[in-house]
């Protein structure tokens, strides 16, 4: 039995912090509202000129130093994003030329919050088959460039980030399983209507903003992120006190809140970054993965349940041993 295991992690945050009192100057909000509706603190943001891929490049080149291995023995690249730099070549192969790389499969995966995850559930399937041996796995956005700024329902929420690992074949531990879904019903609820078909708008236009139905959003999330704990439990035949911890999508803490109770963790079992960067989509998930590594609290052999919801609806999880 072959598995793909993180052999190292890496992130970054672009070096321009927006507070929630910076936003309370704009907008009809506050700090005190931000915080308690959601746990968030700050985010980053990307400065003007500053890129998804430039952002994805900080994070692989921290998670290949990691990993302890030299760029060119990588030999896939899935990069999980919904804010692309350009229409094509995708972000993995923009990502594969700053990294000096030829030949190797580059793909970018859009699938909103769940990015990282589709694209980590692609990498270790190329793995296990034998197909790839060393897989860069990026999760990276610039979400600001989407957020309808005069919002308060939205930008307060999200911010720009980048998170990789990259994964290698181990006979004996890595990802379990990977579950992975997406339901149509919802794409009405969290979904950003400009596009090269139906066609994009000017910077400014209403097309190009984020829309969402928060409340509604936030119920199915916290039932459909329940019910993906379950199955991923189920699938591996395991009890919920097997798992030592939780790295959940950062959305919003009552959400993450919420799934620690269905697993019955304490919050100190939970990796929590919400605070520090808002909702950065697919860069969440990887963020928070290389915060709870590099603090020292991830240690390898222990088990992890990633999850992430988002857009569409998708949503997905994967059961690790790191
Ligand atoms: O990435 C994956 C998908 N995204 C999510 O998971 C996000 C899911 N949704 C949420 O996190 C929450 O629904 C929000 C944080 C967006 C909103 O929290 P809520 O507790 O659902 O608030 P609400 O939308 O029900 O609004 C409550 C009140 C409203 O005022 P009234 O009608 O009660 O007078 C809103 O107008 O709060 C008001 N409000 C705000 N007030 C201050 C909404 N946004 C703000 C704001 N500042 N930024």
């Amino acid at each position: 039995m072959m598995y793909s295991r993180i052999a190292g992690t890496g992130s970054y945050l672009p070096a321009r912090v927006v507070t929630n009192f910076d936003l309370a100057k704009t907008m009809d909000t506050s700090d005190e509202w931000i915080r308690e509706r959601t746990g968030i603190v700050q985010r980053h943001i990307a400065a003007e000129g500053e890129t998804t891929v430039d952002l994805a490049e900080h994070a692989a080149r921290r998670a290949i130093e990691a990993a302890g291995i030299d760029p060119a023995e990588i030999d896939l690249i899935a990069f999980g994003t919904t804010t692309p730099d350009q229409v094509f070549p995708n972000c993995g192969v923009l990502l594969q030329d700053r990294l000096g790389l030829r030949g190797c499969p580059a793909m970018g995966l859009e699938a909103a919050c769940t990015g990282f995850i589709y694209a980590l559930s692609i990498a270790d399937k190329f793995i296990r088959l034998g197909d790839a041996k060393c897989a860069l796995v990026v999760g990276a956005e610039t979400l600001s460039r989407i957020c309808d700024w005069t919002d308060r329902g939205t930008a307060i929420l999200f911010g720009d980030g980048a998170g990789a690992v990259v994964l290698k074949p181990d006979s004996e531990a890595g990802i379990i399983s990977t579950h992975l879904h997406a339901d149509s019903t919802y794409k009405d609820l969290l979904y950003c209507p400009a596009g090269v078909s139906k066609g994009i708008g000017r910077p400014g236009d209403p097309a190009m903003h984020i829309k969402m139905s928060g409340n509604e959003t936030f119920k199915v999330a916290v039932n459909t992120l329940g019910r993906i704990v379950d199955e991923t439990l189920a699938a591996n035949s395991l009890d919920k006190s097997a798992i030592d911890w939780l790295v959940p999508h950062q959305a919003n803490i009552r959400i993450i809140q919420a799934t620690a109770r269905k697993l019955d963790m304490p919050m100190e079992r939970v990796i929590v970054t919400v605070d520090t960067h808002g909702n950065t989509s697919a860069a969440s998930v990887p963020l928070a993965l290389d915060a709870g590594v590099r603090s020292g609290r991830i240690k390898r052999g222990e088990m992890l349940l990633l999850e992430a919801f988002g857009g569409g609806f998708t949503w997905g999880s994967a059961l690790l041993r790191y």
